[in-house]
């Protein structure tokens, strides 16, 4: 079954246009219905015009989250689709957003795309953080959007590597083509067998042991 979906986006849409570009290649059974911007000036809506896909944006400036998430809210209301596919977008929803688009399974029908390896930094400064840190790993995350910030089931994970003489540049264009590759990917799982997702390592985490004796940690 081919996959409605609404793209929410703040700034120039990168992965939108890789979501657009995996449809017209035939790589992802979906349809975007409409592009939503919270910034009127975001070149992510000028892309998806040129695409003749549906845009709508309404500024949060000024106004209270409340008052515009009911805005958000009347204007999607007006498409149908399965899914809100989060591709830059630089709000934090509210749980009672969120509610509105409660799958009967109990998860939430939104898609977040984060550029670092989830639970490891959250936040609008994933790739500066991770750079800054200095692993040889990093990675990008696609996951389900629940109550609390760049948290929820995760979809799927994909690392990338840092190089030693990498800049900061170079380092987020590695993660940004792996994010252009994975998004549409994980929409086309979605597309083809419905959600499935892995569930946080915690939640499988065995109950802790208590210490080895000595004598138990010589038996080997
Ligand atoms: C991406 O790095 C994405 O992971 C993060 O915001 C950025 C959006 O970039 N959530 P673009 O607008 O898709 O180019």
């Amino acid at each position: 079954m081919s996959l409605k979906i609404a793209i929410l986006v703040s700034g120039r849409g990168s992965n939108m246009s890789a979501i657009f570009d995996a449809i017209e290649a035939g790589r992802l059974d979906a349809s975007v219905e409409l592009v939503f911007s919270n910034n009127p000036d975001a070149a992510a809506l000028s892309l998806a015009a040129d695409r003749g896909i549906s845009t709508a944006s309404y500024s949060n400036k000024g106004i209270s989250r409340q008052a515009h998430e009911e805005e958000v809210l009347s204007i999607l209301s007006k498409y149908e689709f399965d899914f809100i596919v989060l591709a830059g977008y630089m709000r934090v929803l509210s749980e009672t957003f969120l509610r509105e688009f409660k799958h009967e399974e109990g998860y939430f029908r939104v898609i977040n795309i984060h550029p670092s390896l989830l639970p490891s930094f959250p936040g609008a400064h994933a790739y500066e953080e991770a750079f800054a840190y200095g692993g040889t790993l990093s990675g990008i995350t696609v996951h389900l959007v629940d109550e609390k910030v760049d948290h929820g089931p995760i979809l799927a994970q994909e690392s990338f590597s840092r190089h030693a003489d990498d800049s900061l540049d170079q380092f987020k264009a590695r993660g940004l083509a792996l994010e252009h590759k994975l998004f549409p990917e994980v929409l086309q799982n979605i597309s083809k067998h419905g959600v499935k997702f892995i569930k946080r390592a915690e939640q499988y985490a065995p109950a802790a042991k208590p210490p080895q004796t000595k004598k138990e940690a010589s038996i080997k």
